[in-house]
Order: structure tokens, then C-alpha cells, then sequence
């Protein structure tokens, strides 16, 4: 038995029978969403679809998979497309060390696998950016191999079926809530389950006091909705709350053109563009003196609205100002800066969500 069987009959001891998987199978291939992924599947369009889906809602994966299809439509591309035009056909999503781990991945498998996603999940899970979840996805939906893939979503299915009160945060959780999806997995149509699986947790069993255990195809198994937990379960331990950041954020503009500059290559938006920042809420003077030290001589200061971006550990919390005027020196201490147009800012460079506010501002803004 291997070490997280050890848990397995601890956490996820309710396991429903046979029919419990017939009646999700039935339900989903009546009432699921018609979704781009799911008409047309091929390897390749369930990773990439997988990994936009990992922290970004189906409507909003839309559009990006499209256009990344169109863009990237095989391994091949995707391992060639430079770095500029990957992170632009990216932005808006967020999180762009996926994109920049499929393109790793798609050279991983230029050299290593002949061009192709390898059918085993071991294999899978090695290459860059996929883990348990997505190798699991990836085997079941596109190979046909019984595989776990157990997601947020799955594992509060799973925590609401089986009665499972463990911390669904702990390693051990999970590893437990895998085998219970592993023994649940039907031989034949793992990928389907694996489906259903995903569309119960988005659809049905969903959080916040919303379940709808009325249509639920488990609810005849379900140890949750029987014993009147479904609102207590999935448990989760607390997380650390995000810090907050107060920003301020510099729109300088000389003639049509606005500064924009790179960020670092690591950290937080690892190198993309943004809109000059400083930490702290700069007054006008501060914010002036500021502009002057990266060699901008205002003529005109607006104080614009503020606005907040949220990322997962960090909440940015931005005043900003608008200042019009020339620059009076080109190079600052090797940082590079570019001077773009509004065309550019919206088509070329990959500028972070985060200043969206400020962005839309600028396009909003009158031509000189
Ligand atoms: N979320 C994660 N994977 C998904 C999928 N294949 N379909 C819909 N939502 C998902």
C-alpha cells in the first residue's frame, strides 16, 4: 500500500457505488456547457485550455483561447513564438508565468517527445507548468487514461460526497481526495468523469451557500447533503489575509506618446511593461519630484481617481497622476524606458491588468 492510501479510508471513507458515477455521467452529457474545449478535443487543446481555466473563469478564457488557437495553433509555434507576442496574446489573463511555461513545456516537447503531449502521466507532470491537476486533465479528458484531476472545484465535490471534514489546504488532503477520484474513475470514460467532475463543481455544487443539491445527479449518495453539511464542507484552515500596497502611478505623456517602462526580470510581473510607480501615496509635490528624478519635466499635473488591483497575496491600492509635459533626459541608470504610442500601448507591449484603470485613461484621453 503506498503512504497516502494510509489516509485514504480516514478522509474519504464514504465512497458512492457504481450508479453514483452512472448518474454523473448521465447528467453530464445531458446538461453540460457547450464549451470550445470540449467540442474539438485534442491534446493540445486541453492543455492549453487547462491552463488558462487554472485561475481564470470560462467566460473570460473565451476569447483568449481563441485567439491563441488562431495565433499558436500547434506545439510547434507555440515553442517559436517569441516571448513579446506570447505575453501580449496573455495579457489581461494574469499569472503570465503560464504562458511562459508553456512555451518551456512546448520546447521540452520539441526535443523530447517528437512535437507531441506524451499519453502517461508521469511524463506529463514533469513538463513545466503541469502539475498533478493538469497532467490528470490532460490524461483523462484528451487520452482516455483513468487518471485523478482534482481541482478546487473536484475536491469540494468530492469533501460535500464523501462527508470528508479534513483541511482541504493540507497536502495530505489532496492526496487523499485523489485516490478517492482515482477508485471513482470509470475505466471506459475517464474523460467524461473527469468532465462531469469539473462542471458539477462550477455548475452545481458550487460555494458560497449556492448549491443547487435539487439537480444534483449525487445527491442520492451524497453524505453532505444527507446529513445537512453542505455549507460547513469543504473545511478550509484559514489563509494569511493579502498586504496591502499603496501605489502611486505616473501617466507621463510628452506629445502623443506616454512612458512606459520594464519591470524587473523577476518577481511579482516578471518582466513586463508598466506605467512608472512608486511605492506610497505621493502628494503632487512628491509625485513632481518623483517625475523630475526619472528626467520628466511636467508642465501640467491632473490627480486622477483612484483605483485597486488585486493579486493573490497583494492588493494594490493606486492614486495617479497624469502629467504632461517633456522629457529633458532619454536614459535613466540603464532602466529600460520606452516612449509608446497609444496604438502600441493597446497592441504591442503586454502592460499587467493591474493598470487597466490607468490604461483605459490614457486610450480615453484627447490626441494633443
Ligand atoms: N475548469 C477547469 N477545467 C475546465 C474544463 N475542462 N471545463 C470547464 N471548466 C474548467
Amino acid at each position: 500500500m503506498s503512504e497516502t492510501n494510509v489516509f485514504f479510508p480516514v478522509l474519504f471513507r464514504d465512497i458512492p457505488p457504481r450508479e453514483a458515477v452512472s448518474a454523473l455521467l448521465d447528467w453530464y452529457r445531458a446538461s453540460a456547457r457547450e464549451l470550445p474545449w470540449r467540442t474539438q478535443i485534442t491534446p493540445y487543446r486541453v492543455w492549453i485550455s487547462e491552463i488558462m481555466l487554472q485561475q481564470t473563469r470560462v467566460e473570460a478564457v473565451k476569447p483568449y483561447f481563441h485567439r491563441f488557437l488562431e495565433a499558436l495553433p500547434d506545439i510547434p509555434s507555440l515553442a517559436d513564438v517569441d516571448d513579446a507576442r506570447l505575453l501580449k496574446l496573455w495579457e489581461g489573463l494574469g499569472y503570465y508565468s503560464r504562458a511562459r511555461n508553456l512555451k518551456k513545456a512546448a520546447n521540452v516537447l520539441m526535443e523530447q517527445y517528437g512535437g507531441e503531449l506524451p499519453a502517461d502521466v508521469q511524463k506529463l507532470k514533469k513538463l513545466p507548468g503541469i502539475g498533478s491537476y493538469t497532467a490528470g486533465a490532460i490524461a483523462s479528458i484528451a487520452f482516455g487514461i483513468p487518471a485523478p484531476a482534482v481541482d478546487g472545484n473536484v475536491l469540494r465535490v468530492l469533501a460535500r460526497l464523501t462527508g470528508c471534514d479534513a483541511d482541504i489546504l493540507r497536502p495530505q488532503t489532496r492526496a487523499a481526495a485523489e485516490q478517492a477520484a482515482l477508485q471513482l474513475c470509470p475505466a471506459d470514460t475517464p474523460g467524461d468523469f473527469t468532465q462531469g467532475m469539473i462542471e458539477l463543481g462550477a455548475t452545481v455544487c458550487v460555494p458560497n451557500g449556492e448549491a443547487k443539491c435539487s439537480v444534483c445527479p449525487f445527491s442520492p449518495w451524497c453524505v453532505a447533503a444527507r446529513e445537512g453539511m453542505v455549507d460547513r464542507l469543504p473545511v478550509r484552515s484559514a489563509k494569511a489575509p493579502r498586504r496591502v500596497e499603496d501605489r502611486t502611478v505616473l501617466l507621463l505623456r510628452e506629445g502623443d506618446r506616454y512612458l512606459i517602462r520594464r519591470r524587473p526580470p523577476k518577481g511579482l510581473l516578471a518582466g513586463l511593461y508598466e506605467l512608472p510607480n512608486e511605492l506610497g501615496t505621493l502628494n503632487r509635490e512628491e509625485a513632481i519630484a518623483f517625475a523630475r528624478k526619472n528626467g520628466f519635466q511636467p508642465l501640467r499635473t491632473e490627480h486622477l481617481s483612484p483605483a485597486t488591483h488585486i493579486f493573490t497575496h497583494v492588493e494594490w491600492h493606486m492614486t495617479a497622476y497624469l502629467m504632461t509635459g517633456y522629457f529633458s533626459e532619454t536614459e535613466t541608470e540603464g532602466e529600460e524606458r520606452i516612449m509608446a504610442s497609444r496604438e502600441e500601448l493597446s497592441a504591442v507591449y503586454a502592460v499587467p491588468s493591474a493598470f487597466s484603470a490607468y490604461l483605459k485613461a490614457i486610450l480615453e484621453l484627447e490626441t494633443p
